[in-house]
């Protein structure tokens, strides 16, 4: 069943989007070499607490911990623990907050130290694959014109697009209907409509698109175990368009500038 949110309760989420993307802004400035993943999910847990909201992801179905850390060919669901972050790994933070019932869900790749040019593009693309979709919740498209936008730049520039992992709706759950796929074909699927928020999260491989899960029953790595990105963002459909509930402050971080088709440039 799909639920509807008032403005009152679009209001609420963009209050707890707040607190997601500050620990997430926090998070991206602390993921330094010689970090382990482990501290850095001890941060996202005190920031969220310190503005008074609760990690959404601990006790998930079992799972201890308030962010998911995904190394290199580990696409998304990676444990933090002692593991430490090394010059040119590719970080992949996703975090959730409850905050007055409702959760915000958003996820960002980071370089850390410095990295090869192949995974800024495969970065810089993945960043690009939402906001395309994101471009696509409009009142009166349909979930499939999200997921074809986000396909169609993907495979542009040779990637593939993961499968067995979607977006999602997201209100009083993290995880509610609709299924958001990241591919699809245009008017397909749900009508779109203003109060629907989504939780689209593009997982954008360097090669196969095939994913395999660790013996740990969380972490979901390549199978080619070629380089994985995830970006995502909780986003409410409004008449004025989309609107980015865990927005990160622009002026601290260039990157989250809009990206607009108009610029796509070719692979
Ligand atoms: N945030 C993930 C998603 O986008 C889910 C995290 S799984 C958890 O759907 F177990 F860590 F909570
Ligand atoms: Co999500």
């Amino acid at each position: 069943m799909i639920s509807i949110k008032s403005a009152r309760e679009i209001e609420i989420m963009r209050r707890g989007g707040k607190i997601t993307s500050k620990t997430l802004t926090t998070l991206m400035a602390a993921a330094k070499p010689g970090v382990t993943t482990g501290q850095l999910n001890q941060l996202a847990d005190e920031s969220i607490r310190s503005m008074g909201g609760v990690p959404t992801f601990i006790g998930y179905h079992g799972y201890p911990a308030a962010i998911c850390a995904s190394v290199n060919d580990e696409v998304v669901h990676g444990m933090p623990g002692d593991r430490v972050l090394q010059d040119g790994d590719l970080l992949s933070i996703d975090i959730g907050t409850t905050f007055e019932g409702y959760v915000s869900d958003s996820a960002v790749t980071v370089a850390i130290g410095n990295v090869d040019e192949a995974a800024k593009r495969l970065m810089r693309v993945t960043q690009e694959c939402l906001m395309l979709g994101i471009e696509q919740m409009q009142v009166g498209n349909h979930l499939g014109d999200i997921g074809h936008a986000v396909q169609r730049h993907a495979e542009a520039h040779g990637y593939g697009v993961v499968r067995a992992l979607v977006g999602h709706g997201v209100g009083r759950k993290m995880h509610e209907d609709p299924q958001v796929p990241n591919y699809g074909n245009p008017g397909q699927g749900t009508l779109l409509r203003k109060g629907l928020v989504l939780a689209i999260e593009p997982m954008i491989t360097e090669g196969t698109w095939e994913v395999a899960t660790l013996e740990d029953g969380w972490t979901v790595v390549t199978e080619d175990g070629k380089l994985a990105a995830h970006f995502e963002h909780t986003i409410a459909i409004t008449d004025q368009g989309p609107k980015i509930l865990t927005l990160r402050d622009v002026a601290e971080h260039p990157d989250v500038a809009r990206y607009r088709p108009s610029e796509e440039v070719a692979a």
